[in-house]
């Protein structure tokens, strides 16, 4: 089965202790989030999991198969166009260039990006913009498990709803895992059978929420009503001090 594993992490840079006892488990086929406030270790933690910094206490087990890694600001390379920076992942597996381009722009469409953009370079495109060459990059090779960083906050709403969906689609059909961060408890919500929520100084989970409604069944009503329910709770309260002060 593959999964992946969050042992006792503890995280520090420096002096500054940044994560404590972090315990999770994510199997196949669930969507994983993580919400908490800003500066509270929330990319740390992901890149910990997706082996883009160090484990140095406790341990991060992942079986998956493939994965891939959207940035929370997109890290596109300068000199490459759209299309070549989306490309990328394929070419690094070994595809066949044309092949790879042809793909490359089939998923840039579906993702809202537009012939004209094909040439670009990153300097040339919105905030909104690098984030769906971003999302296209890490969706084309097709990820077991994806990690995804604050995806879609420089999206328009519109937007926003129509990655959503193409996401919600894929996890009816248990085609990926996902483990994702978001500062937007509707998002969380919508998209993820659980949600940790990460309390700062240092970080660690202060509660689990779990949703069990499959989410290509959840509409906006489930979406406002369950956000409703958890902005009263306490620990939700606590964590983003939500409290009249
Ligand atoms: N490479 C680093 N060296 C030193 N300190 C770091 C490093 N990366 C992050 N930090 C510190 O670790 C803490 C957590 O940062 P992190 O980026 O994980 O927070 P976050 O929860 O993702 O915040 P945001 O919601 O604003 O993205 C911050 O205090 C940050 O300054
Ligand atoms: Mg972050």
């Amino acid at each position: 089965m593959e999964r992946l594993e969050v042992k006792k992490v503890n995280h520090r840079f420096g002096f500054s202790e940044i994560l404590k006892d972090i315990n999770f488990t994510l199997n196949k086929g669930e969507v994983l989030s993580i919400v908490g406030p800003s500066g509270g270790g929330k990319t740390t933690l992901l890149h910990l999991c997706a082996n883009l910094l160090d484990v140095e206490e406790g341990s991060v087990t992942n079986t998956f198969l493939s994965s891939a890694f959207a940035f929370q600001e997109a890290r596109l390379l300068p000199w490459k166009n759209v299309i070549d920076n989306i490309a990328m992942g394929l070419l690094a597996e070994g595809e066949k260039k044309s092949i790879a381009v042809k793909k490359s722009k089939e998923i840039a469409l579906r993702f809202g990006l537009e012939e004209d953009d094909f040439d670009k370079f990153p300097k040339d495109l919105s905030g909104g913009m690098k984030q769906r060459v971003s999302f296209a990059r890490a969706l084309v090779v097709k990820p077991s498990l994806l990690f995804l960083d604050e995806p879609f906050s420089a999206l328009d709403i519109g937007l926003k709803k129509e990655l959503q969906t193409i996401l919600i689609a894929m996890i009816a059909k248990k085609e990926i895992s996902i483990l994702f961060i978001t500062h937007d408890l509707m998002e969380a919500i919508r998209l993820s059978d659980e949600m940790l929520l990460l309390k700062a100084d240092p970080g660690h989970i202060v509660k689990k929420f779990r949703f069990d409604l499959p989410q290509n069944e959840r509409d906006d009503r489930y979406v406002y009503g369950k956000s409703a329910e958890i902005l009263q709770d306490e620990e939700i309260i606590n964590t983003f001090e939500l409290e009249l002060k």
